[in-house]
């Protein structure tokens, strides 16, 4: 039987500001699952938080995009809402754009990435969940892990790994998708991915069509047609024995890239890899985070999480990382600390434009 690993997260309310979930919302997510666990819709779950974003993660055979997961994720959002609602935390209920459910969390405000897999003899398993960014910030790490052979040593060395992999990326403002396939056409999927706010990798897979990782592309802004706040992805990769090792999908973190979000989500900043109790972005609501919760998949159960990112060797991109967010820091409110100005549609600039539009005359 397969087993489907589904990560759903929401921004339910932040505590304080857009700084953490706070501890009553998540009791109250573990008590929903918990009975979703005891009546034996799931077979385990895991709460999670990143920053402000609430993260359940759910093992079950009931595989992906299905009502009754969906519907369980959704209604653990609303209660939690309502418990964030009673704390007036700031921003209750931010990500959920409706009112009522209907059938699937996506196009809702969730961030969703499932996988469904038959579970081989080990199936090691990374979770990366992050906060104050969007969706593209995996394009990088997803890139290095599977199709650089200076990152990932088992591309030169490892029969099992040594053909390739499948990127499946989607074109989050046409609404479209196109599979590239590494080594072979490795430039043409770097000229798409780059552009981190538009193409975003969906997935990864082997030749022989087995997946590798799947990633959260949902754009809330884009969803909503206002300003929210940011998607804030999540991304599941499987480890080992014909996949990167766990060192090798961990490795590109080591270098902080830059990423957008972080204060208002409207600026660039590195990325940040910290252990659980350190996603607390509270500098400039930021930097931008990345925690990695490695599990065991052993017969539909999580066995873990372990913190991976609770690692000195990490040390040096978290004190690169303060570096970086000094320097362009002191840039203000000037580009390219903040996004350029077709990304920032989104977001409350347009608003104040609005005021000066009246004000101004045609150069003669
Ligand atoms: P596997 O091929 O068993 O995944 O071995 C690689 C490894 O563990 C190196 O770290
Ligand atoms: P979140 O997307 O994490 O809610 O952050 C929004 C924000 O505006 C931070 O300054
Ligand atoms: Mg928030
Ligand atoms: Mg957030």
């Amino acid at each position: 039987m397969k087993t489907t690993i589904s990560v759903i997260k929401a921004d339910i309310g932040g505590f304080p500001g857009h700084v953490s979930v706070h501890k009553e919302c998540m009791e109250i997510a573990d008590k929903e699952l918990g009975a979703a666990k005891n009546n034996g819709l799931i077979n385990d779950y895991r709460i999670m938080r990143c920053g402000d974003d609430l993260e359940l993660i759910m093992s079950h055979t009931k595989g992906i995009n299905n009502e009754e997961i969906h519907k369980l994720a959704w209604d653990t959002f609303i209660k939690a809402t309502e418990k964030a609602k009673s704390l007036k935390l700031y921003g209750a209920g931010q990500d959920l754009l409706s009112d009522s459910f209907s059938g699937n969390v996506k196009g809702m405000g969730p961030g969703v990435a499932e996988i469904e897999f038959e579970e081989r003899k080990s199936d090691p398993l990374i979770i990366f969940m992050a906060d104050k960014t969007a969706p593209g910030a995996w394009n990088l790490p997803l890139y290095k892990i599977f199709a650089d052979p200076f990152n990932t040593a088992g591309l030169v060395i490892d029969p099992k790994m040594h053909d390739g992999f499948v990127f499946e990326v989607h074109d989050v403002i046409d609404n479209k998708r196109i599979e590239l396939k590494c080594p072979e056409e490795s430039y043409d999927l770097l000229s798409l991915i780059g552009a981190t706010d538009r193409y975003c990798v969906k997935s990864v897979k082997k030749k022989n069509g087995e997946i590798c990782s799947v990633s959260s592309t949902q754009r809330l802004n884009f969803m909503a047609g206002r300003y929210i706040g940011k998607d804030d992805p999540v991304c599941i990769v499987r480890a080992q024995s014909g996949f990167p090792a766990v060192g090798e999908v961990l490795e590109p973190f080591a270098f902080p890239f830059m990423v957008k979000g972080w204060m208002r989500g409207s600026h660039h900043g590195p990325f940040m890899p910290v252990p659980f109790e350190k996603a607390n972005p509270s500098r400039f609501d930021g930097p931008p985070r990345v925690i990695a919760a490695g599990f065991q998949v052993s017969n539909g159960m999580l066995i873990g999480p372990s913190d991976l990112f609770d690692d000195p060797s990490f040390d040096k991109a978290r004190a690169e990382t303060n570096l970086i967010a000094d320097y362009i820091r002191r840039h203000g409110p000037f580009e390219p600390h903040r996004l350029p100005m077709d990304e920032m549609e989104y977001t409350t600039l347009p608003g104040v434009l609005e005021k000066l539009k009246s004000r101004f005359e045609v150069i003669e």
